[in-house]
């Protein structure tokens, strides 16, 4: 999908040829003179237009319009859950009666602000994706939109919140992209080739490790978890520099188990195939830096992708093994299905030597975090309470949601071990506090934050598929730190869409 942005009004965005004009009406709105502005006037009068989030009524060929069809949609008071609710409401209108339309022109009839901006293109981005790489062509016949034009009041203020909107949802397709591959499709290899082609876009360079390199590092957990497939791990190393050497960079890690079959600690049969997505961690940060060489900020981020299959096998790790972490720390593997953090562990230690601002990693980590926090919030656990606040707000304002989880020593009983420094699993009670509680023991040397996105990273059921979270949230994260300044051509933009 193509987006621009335009200053336009209701007259302006009536006079656009299109195929579909949506026109988001809030409470504020007051009607011209024009054709259109009469029809909505009566309408309203009617009851049978209303500014109420998701009320929408559709006209064919209006007059006054050179559009085919319109949809007149309520968005409240315009705020951005209320413009995502109008468009989503809009989208099912015009999806009932067509496979798509070519030219989609946006209207925001009274005021824009840079999150209502930044949640159009987002909803109407999500609204229109669809998976193709596996399916033949001649059966694609999905509905989707094509050139998208957002109608504004004034272009100027909301202009780097379009940019970075369109920027985070270029990163979300490519992370849903990764994430929906089925794992043959989507090996540690591939995986590696495809952080290694982002290294063609500006300021990102990528190093992949494979079994040497990461058995010279002495990862011994990592390598435990690969051991079990024909696949080789690899180790990703991103590198995107926006700023002078000497600013510390934040690192993320991304969990990249491209797929989990729990091991020898088999898991059942049922909805196994979705554990393809346990490389969604990983894919996310491939979507973050994705995003940060369309935008460019002043900043650094290093990205570590761990990423394995998680197979039984003869020669796979035993529950009952003891394996010795690249910090030395030696590890009991009760149970071979809680392989995330033994991979992490040592993404971890390895994160030492950036001497890291703060390091954030994203794990489809626990089933446990899906049945405290649904699929609305992902887990957040850290040890710095700025931190935890920062990535906090960013989800506020990206409106990919996460909730701070605890951490308090008491958690950590159950990963005592008698043969070991410290067991893999910690019994079922509280066991994204647990998986936390384990990986904290890796990340004493850096403010750290820990997101467990096993249940926001994936939708179950009919829309099954891979949802791109959490690289809103980490995007305006990184774009929300004082040092960042996206080089965006006019108005100097402020440190995020927070604070427009
Ligand atoms: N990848 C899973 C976690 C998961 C579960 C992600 C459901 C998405 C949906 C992880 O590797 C795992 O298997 N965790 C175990 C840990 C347990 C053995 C302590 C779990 O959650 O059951
Ligand atoms: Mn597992
Ligand atoms: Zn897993």
């Amino acid at each position: 999908m193509n987006f621009e942005l335009k200053t336009l009004d209701l007259v302006g965005a009536a006079a656009l040829k299109s195929d579909a004009l949506i026109v988001l009406v809030t409470a504020n709105f007051k009607p011209g003179k024009d054709e259109l502005s009469l029809q909505m006037a009566q309408a309203m009068k009617a009851g049978d237009l209303q500014s109420k989030p998701g009320k929408s009524l559709a006209l064919y060929r209006p007059v006054g319009a050179h559009c085919v069809r319109a949809v007149f949609v309520g968005a409240g008071e315009g705020s951005a859950k209320q413009v995502r609710q109008a468009i989503v409401a809009a989208i099912g209108a015009l999806r009932s009666g067509s496979t798509g339309e070519k030219k989609v022109v946006l209207c925001f009839a009274s005021d824009a602000s840079a999150q209502a901006v930044h949640a159009a293109v987002l909803t109407l981005a999500e609204a229109s994706y669809v998976y193709t790489t596996t399916k033949a062509k001649a059966a694609v016949e999905a509905w989707t939109l094509g050139r998208v034009t957002l109608g504004v009041p004034l272009v100027a203020p909301v202009k780097s919140a379009f940019t970075q909107a369109v920027a985070t949802v270029a990163g979300i397709e490519m992370a849903k992209e990764w994430a929906n591959r089925p794992a043959n499709y989507a090996t540690p290899t591939l995986l590696a080739q495809a952080a290694r082609s982002l290294s063609r876009l500006p300021k990102i360079t990528c190093e992949v490790l494979g079994p040497k390199e990461v058995a010279q590092l002495s990862m011994g957990s990592f390598m435990a978890v690969a051991q079990g497939s024909d696949q080789p791990l690899r180790f990703i190393v991103l590198n995107y520099s926006g700023a002078t050497k000497t600013q510390a960079p934040t690192v993320l890690i991304g969990k990249g188990i491209t797929f989990d079959t729990g091991g020898i600690s088999i898991k059942p049969a049922a909805e196994m195939d979705e554990m393809k997505y346990d490389m969604a961690g990983a894919a996310s940060v491939l979507g973050v830096f994705r995003a940060l060489a369309e935008l460019k900020p002043a900043i650094n981020v290093v990205g570590l992708i761990p990423t394995c299959e998680n197979m039984p096998g003869g020669r796979a790790l035993k529950p009952g093994d003891v394996v010795t972490s690249m910090s030395g720390q030696t590890i009991e593997v009760l149970n071979t299905d809680a392989e995330g953090r033994l991979i992490l562990c040592d993404a971890l230690t390895y994160a030492e030597r950036f001497k890291p601002r703060a390091v954030v990693d994203v794990a489809t980590l626990t089933g446990a975090c899906v049945v405290a926090l649904g699929h609305v919030r992902s887990g957040l656990f850290s040890t710095s309470d700025v931190l935890a606040a920062q990535l906090v707000s960013a989800g506020e304002v990206s409106m990919d949601l996460c909730w701070r989880m605890p951490l308090d020593d008491d958690y950590a009983e159950g990963l005592k071990s008698n043969f070991a420094d410290v067991a893999n699993i910690g019994g079922r009670m509280g066991g994204a506090i647990t998986a936390a509680k384990f990986l904290q023991r890796f990340a004493g040397k850096f403010d750290w934050a820990h997101l467990d996105v096993a249940g926001t990273a994936w939708k179950s059921g009919a829309a099954k598929g891979a949802t791109g979270r959490p690289v809103g949230l980490l995007l305006e994260f990184l774009l929300a730190s004082p040092m960042a300044k996206v080089a965006v051509k006019s108005s100097p933009r402020k440190s995020s869409l927070s604070k427009k």
